[in-house]
C-alpha cells in the first residue's frame, strides 16, 4: 500500500481553476443540529454495534490497508490466490494482482451448496402485476444458459456486450452471464434515445447487443427495440443482438443479426462454468456525463468492484437471510450495478425489482409492494423522496409498512425535510436512515453511516467506511477547518475505483488526477462539521444533479445545437424543489429564425430524441446574445444568478458585452 503522499497541489495551471467556480460558491449555508442516534435494539443485533467499533475499524483499517481488504475479499471465492494486494502507481491501480475469480460464481454458484439454492435470490414486480421468483438455483441456471447463448453468437472473452433493456429479471441475467464468460458489460438506461444508444455502443466497441420489445412504464409501452434499430443503423460493429419479449408488441427482426431471447435459449446447454478471471480483468464499462460534449466511460474491473459491492452491502445496509431487500434503482445507473444486481447476490440476500414508475397505477405503489412482498430496506432516491412528499402522506399511511427495517438514499444531497418526512413516514420514527455518498467512478458506496453506530443527522452523509481517507480540502491542498467550504478528495486507493476511462487514460488522468497529485478529485464540493462529519454540497463543474442523475450541461448543449435553427446554447441548473434541479437553456438563434413557443416545445423534444427525456430543459429561454468573457466562454455564473433570481451579483468585470445581460435579466422573450 502506497504511504500517504505529501500534501500539496500539483500547479496552479492544473489547480482547481476558478473559471468555472468562485471559491465563495462553496459556502454552505445548511445549520442543521438534530442527531439520531441508532436505537439500541437495532444495534444489539448490527453487524457494528457502536460508534467506537465504526472508530476501531477504521483505524485499524487506516494502519494497515492491505491487511484490511484482504480480510474482506477473503470471504469470497478465489479459484487462484492473489499475490499483491495492490500495486499503486498513481493512478493506475490494480488489486489483488495475479487472483483469480467470478463475479458470477461469486453470486450465484457459492451459495448453491447450502440452504440457499431454493431461496429467492431475486423477486421481480412488473408494472401490469404480475409477479416472478427466481431462487438461487433457477438464476444461476438462467445465467448459465444465457451465457452459453453469449459464446454461440461468437462473444468472446474481453469483448463488449450492451445491455439496452428495462427492468426485468432478464437484464440482471445478461449481466451475470456477460461476468461468467469474462465479456464486459456496457449498460444503457432505457430511457436514453437511440442517438445516446449509438454513441455509447461505439465508444465501447460492442460486439452484441441484447434488447427486449418494449418495456412498460407508466402504463404505456417504451419501445425499445425501435430505438434499438435506428441505434444499429450506426453501430459497425454489432454482429448481433438477442431481443427478449416482453410486451409482445410487433417488432422487427433483422435476418440474420436479431434473434428473439427465447429461441435461442430453448436450445442453449445449462452446463457453463464460470471461467477463471484475472482480478483486473474488465467487468464492465458505464457511462457517465462528463464538463465535456462527450459522455464518459467510466471503467471497472473484476476483483476490486465485487469486494466493494459485497463489503459494502454488508456494512452499510447489514444485508442479512431474512432480508427483503429493495433498491429502486434503474439497472442503467451504477446503483442498479451495484446495489440491485451484483451486492445483495454477493451476499446471498433476496433483491427485489420492479419494472415500472411508482405512481403506476396509483401514487401508492411502492408502498403497496412494501407491503405486499414484506419488504425490510428500502434504498431510494432524494427526488423520489420529494414526489412522494408532494403526492401526500395518505399513500403511504394507507399501507403496512412495519416490515421496514432500514433506509436508503442516494444520488444527491437529501434535504433535512425530506429525511424527517422519509424517517417519520415511511420509516415510522424507528428505521436508521442510510444516506450513501458515491459516484459511477467509485464503483460503490465510500462515505455513509453505519446503521447500528453511526449517530446520523439528516443531510449529512456522515462518515467514511472502514478504509477510505476521504478529507475537505483547499485548491491548495491543505485541509479545510470545520465547517469550512471545500473540494472533496479522497487520499488513498480503494478497491473498486474507476481504472480508467475507456479508451481515454489522458481524460481519466486530467479530470481526476491533476488537481491534487496522488489524490482522487471527486468534482464534489463539501464541508465537514465539528464531529468530522462530511455535508455534500455538490458538483461544483457544469455537471447538474437532475432528478439523481448526473447531468453534462454541454452535452445538452450539444444537443441543442444540433437543431438547425439553433445558433448557441448554455444550459444552466436553477434548485427545484422535487428534481433537486431544473434544467434552464438559454438559447440564440440563427438569424433567419424567429423565437416561438412551438420552437420552445420542439427544442424541448429534440433534446429528449437526443439524449432521452431526463436531459430535457425545464425551460428554453431565447436570447439575441448570451453573456461571454473575452476570451469567448460564456458565462455560466451570470446565467445561473438570472435564471435563480432574476437579478445579477458580483463581478462582471470580465463580460463582454454588457447589452446582452440587460436583455437576459429583462426576460424579453418571443
Ligand atoms: C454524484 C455522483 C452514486 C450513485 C448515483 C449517482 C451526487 C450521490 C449523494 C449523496 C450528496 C450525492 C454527488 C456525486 N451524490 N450521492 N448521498 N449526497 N450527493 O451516481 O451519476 O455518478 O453521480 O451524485 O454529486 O458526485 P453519479
Amino acid at each position: 500500500m502506497a504511504k500517504k503522499k505529501s500534501v500539496r497541489a500539483e500547479s496552479s495551471r492544473n489547480g482547481y481553476a476558478g473559471d468555472t467556480v468562485p471559491e465563495s460558491s462553496i459556502t454552505s449555508v445548511m445549520v442543521e443540529d438534530r442527531v439520531f442516534p441508532p436505537e439500541s435494539g437495532f444495534s444489539a443485533e448490527a453487524r457494528v454495534k457502536s460508534i467506537k467499533e465504526y472508530r476501531r475499524l477504521a483505524k485499524r483499517a487506516a494502519a494497515d490497508p492491505e491487511s484490511f481488504w484482504s480480510g474482506i475479499a477473503e470471504e469470497l471465492t478465489w479459484f487462484r490466490p492473489w499475490k499483491n494486494v495492490l500495486k499503486w502507481k498513481p493512478p493506475a491501480a490494480r488489486w489483488f494482482t495475479g487472483g483469480r475469480t467470478n463475479m458470477s460464481y461469486n453470486c450465484l454458484d457459492r451459495h448453491l451448496d447450502g440452504w440457499r439454492r431454493t431461496k429467492a435470490a431475486i423477486i421481480w414486480e412488473g408494472e401490469p402485476g404480475e409477479v416472478r421468483t427466481l431462487t438461487y438455483g433457477q438464476l444461476h441456471h438462467e445465467v448459465s444458459k444465457f451465457a452459453n447463448v453469449l459464446r454461440s453468437l461468437g462473444v468472446k472473452k474481453g469483448e463488449t456486450v450492451a445491455i439496452y433493456m428495462g427492468m426485468v429479471p432478464e437484464a440482471a441475467i445478461a449481466m451475470l452471464a456477460c461476468a461468467r464468460i469474462g465479456a464486459m458489460h456496457n449498460v444503457i438506461f432505457g430511457g436514453f434515445s437511440a442517438e445516446a444508444l449509438r454513441e455509447r455502443i461505439n465508444d465501447s466497441n460492442a460486439k452484441a447487443l441484447i434488447t427486449q420489445d418494449g418495456a412498460f412504464r407508466r402504463g404505456t409501452e417504451v419501445l425499445l427495440k425501435d430505438a434499438a434499430d435506428r441505434a444499429l443503423e450506426g453501430t459497425p460493429t454489432i454482429a448481433s443482438t438477442v431481443v427478449l419479449r416482453r410486451t409482445g408488441s410487433d417488432v422487427t427482426m433483422a435476418a440474420g443479426r436479431d434473434h428473439w431471447w427465447h429461441e435461442l435459449m430453448a436450445s442453449a446447454s445449462a452446463v457453463c462454468p464460470a471461467e477463471p478471471l484475472d482480478s483486473e480483468h474488465p467487468l464492465y464499462v458505464l457511462y457517465t456525463s462528463g464538463s465535456t460534449g462527450k459522455p464518459k466511460g467510466i471503467y471497472h474491473t473484476l476483483g476490486g468492484n465485487m469486494v466493494w459491492s459485497y463489503y459494502t452491502s454488508r456494512m452499510v445496509f447489514d444485508l442479512r437471510d431474512e432480508d427483503i431487500y429493495w433498491c429502486t434503482a434503474d439497472i442503467g445507473w451504477v446503483t442498479g450495478h451495484a446495489y440491485v444486481v451484483y451486492g445483495p447476490l454477493l451476499n446471498g440476500a433476496t433483491t427485489l425489482m420492479y419494472e415500472g414508475a411508482p405512481n403506476w397505477p396509483e401514487p401508492d405503489r411502492f408502498w403497496d409492494i412494501i407491503e405486499r412482498h414484506r419488504v425490510s430496506i428500502f434504498y431510494t432516491a432524494p427526488t423520489a423522496i420529494r414526489s412522494f412528499m408532494r403526492w401526500g402522506e395518505s399513500h403511504p399511511r394507507r399501507h403496512d409498512l412495519t416490515s421496514l427495517r432500514l433506509l436508503g438514499s442516494v444520488g444527491e444531497p437529501i434535504n433535512p425535510e425530506a429525511w424527517m418526512w422519509y424517517r417519520n413516514v415511511i420509516g415510522g420514527d424507528r428505521c436508521p436512515i442510510v444516506d450513501t455518498w458515491w459516484q459511477t467512478e467509485t464503483g460503490g458506496i465510500m462515505i455513509a453511516p453505519l446503521p447500528g453506530a453511526t449517530p446520523t443527522k439528516p443531510g449529512s452523509a456522515t462518515l467514511p467506511l472502514p478504509g477510505i481517507d476521504a478529507d475537505v480540502v483547499r485548491r491548495d491542498g491543505t485541509s479545510c477547518k470545520p465547517n469550512e467550504g471545500g473540494y472533496l478528495v479522497v487520499k488513498s486507493p480503494w478497491p473498486s475505483m474507476l481504472r480508467t476511462i475507456y479508451g481515454d487514460d489522458e481524460r481519466f488522468r486530467k479530470t481526476y488526477w491533476s488537481n491534487y497529485r496522488g489524490w482522487y478529485f471527486t468534482g464534489d464540493g463539501a464541508r465537514r462539521d465539528a464531529d468530522g462529519y462530511f455535508w455534500i454540497i455538490g458538483r461544483v463543474d457544469d455537471v447538474v444533479n437532475v432528478a439523481g442523475h448526473r447531468l453534462g450541461t454541454a452535452e445538452i448543449e450539444s444537443a441543442l445545437v444540433s437543431h438547425r435553427q439553433v445558433s448557441e446554447a448554455a444550459v444552466v441548473a436553477r434548485p427545484d424543489e422535487i428534481k433537486g434541479n431544473a434544467l434552464i437553456a438559454f438559447v440564440t438563434l440563427k438569424a433567419e429564425f424567429t423565437p416561438s413557443p412551438e420552437l420552445k416545445e420542439e427544442l424541448r423534444d429534440h433534446v429528449g430524441r437526443e439524449i432521452g427525456h431526463i436531459a430535457k430543459p425545464e425551460e428554453i429561454r431565447f436570447a439575441d446574445a448570451l453573456p461571454k468573457t473575452r476570451s469567448g466562454k460564456i458565462m455560466r455564473r451570470l446565467l445561473r444568478e438570472i435564471a435563480v433570481s432574476g437579478e445579477i451579483h458580483g463581478d462582471m468585470t470580465t463580460l463582454e458585452d454588457l447589452s446582452s445581460l440587460e436583455k437576459l435579466r429583462d426576460g424579453e422573450e418571443e
